[in-house]
C-alpha cells in the first residue's frame, strides 16, 4: 500500500532521514522505533506531504505521492496525526471532528462521528467540552478521531502514547487496534518501543535518519541490540 523508495529528508544542513526503503502492506500494523531525533516524524511528514523528500520517491497504491500538496494526499486516504496532537483547544470536542470530516457528506459526518464514539465513549461524554480541557490521553483520542473522520485507508500516527497516563495509553491502542481491525492500514511512530513491538506485526528501527533493522515485530524484540537500546533490557 505504502512505500519509500530511498527517501531521503534534509533541513538545510540537516539531514534527517538518509535513503530510507519502507514497505506498509494493505491491513498491516508497522512501527517506526528509533530515539530522539532519528527523524521518525520527518518520515511521517513527507508521506504526508508536510516535508519535501529531497531525494527518493514515496508511492501510495501504486502512484508517487512525493511531490503532491498535503491536501491532495489527504484527499487521496492518508491521514495524519502528528505529534503533539495538534487539537484546535478553542473548538470544542464536537467541533474538531467535524473540522477532521471537512471534505465529507453530512450523512458521512453523521456516520463518522458513530465511529469515533463507539472507539471512544469518553469523548461522547465530553462533545460539548473545550477541547483544550481535555487531559492529554483524551487530547489523543480526540486526535485519532478527528484524523479518522476523514475515512483515511491508511492512518499515520505520531508517538500516540506520549507524555499519557498508562491508563489512558491502553485504551489509546486498544482502540488503534480497533482500528486495523476494521480494515485500516496504520504506520506509527513511537519512542515506547515496548508498546510499539507489541502492538504491530512489523517493525522499523531508525538511527540518524537511517533505517538498520527490520522484520516482524515479535522478532526484533528480541534482537539483543534492540533490547538493549529500546527494550532497557540485557
Ligand atoms: N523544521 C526543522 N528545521 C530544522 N531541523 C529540523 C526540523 N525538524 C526536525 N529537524 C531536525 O531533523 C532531525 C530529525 O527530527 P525528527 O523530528 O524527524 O525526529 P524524531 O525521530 O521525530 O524525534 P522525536 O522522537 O524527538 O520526536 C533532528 O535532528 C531535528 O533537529
Ligand atoms: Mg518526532
Amino acid at each position: 500500500m505504502l512505500e519509500l523508495r530511498s527517501l531521503s529528508c534534509r533541513y538545510g544542513a540537516v539531514q534527517a532521514v538518509s535513503e530510507a526503503n519502507l514497505r506498509v502492506d494493505a491491513g498491516e500494523i508497522v512501527t517506526l522505533i528509533g530515539a530522539n531525533g532519528a527523524g521518525k516524524s520527518t518520515t511521517l511528514k513527507a508521506i504526508a506531504g508536510l516535508v519535501r523528500p529531497e531525494f527518493g520517491d514515496i508511492l501510495f497504491e501504486g502512484t508517487s505521492i512525493a511531490r503532491m500538496p498535503a491536501h491532495q494526499i489527504a484527499a487521496a486516504g492518508i491521514s495524519l496525526v502528528p505529534e503533539g496532537r495538534a487539537i484546535f483547544a478553542n473548538l470544542s470536542v464536537l467541533e474538531n471532528l467535524e473540522m477532521g470530516g471537512y471534505l465529507r457528506k453530512p450523512a458521512e459526518i453523521r456516520s463518522g462521528l458513530e465511529h469515533v464514539f463507539a472507539l471512544f465513549p469518553r469523548l461522547q461524554e465530553r462533545l460539548q467540552q473545550n477541547s483544550g480541557t481535555l487531559s492529554g490521553g483524551e487530547q489523543q483520542m480526540l486526535a485519532i478521531g478527528r484524523a479518522l473522520m476523514a475515512k483515511p485507508r491508511l492512518l499515520l500516527l505520531d508517538e500516540p502514547s506520549l507524555g499519557i497516563a498508562p491508563l489512558l495509553v491502553k485504551a489509546i491502542y486498544a482502540g488503534i487496534d480497533a482500528i486495523n481491525r476494521e480494515g485500516v492500514t496504520v504506520l506509527v511512530v513511537e519512542q515506547n518501543a515496548h508498546l510499539a513491538l507489541k502492538h504491530s506485526r512489523r517493525a522499523y528501527v531508525l538511527e540518524t535518519g537511517r533505517i538498520v533493522m527490520e522484520g516482524p515485530s515479535a522478532e526484533l524484540a528480541n534482537e539483543p541490540r534492540v533490547k538493549e537500546a529500546y527494550l532497557g533490557e540485557g
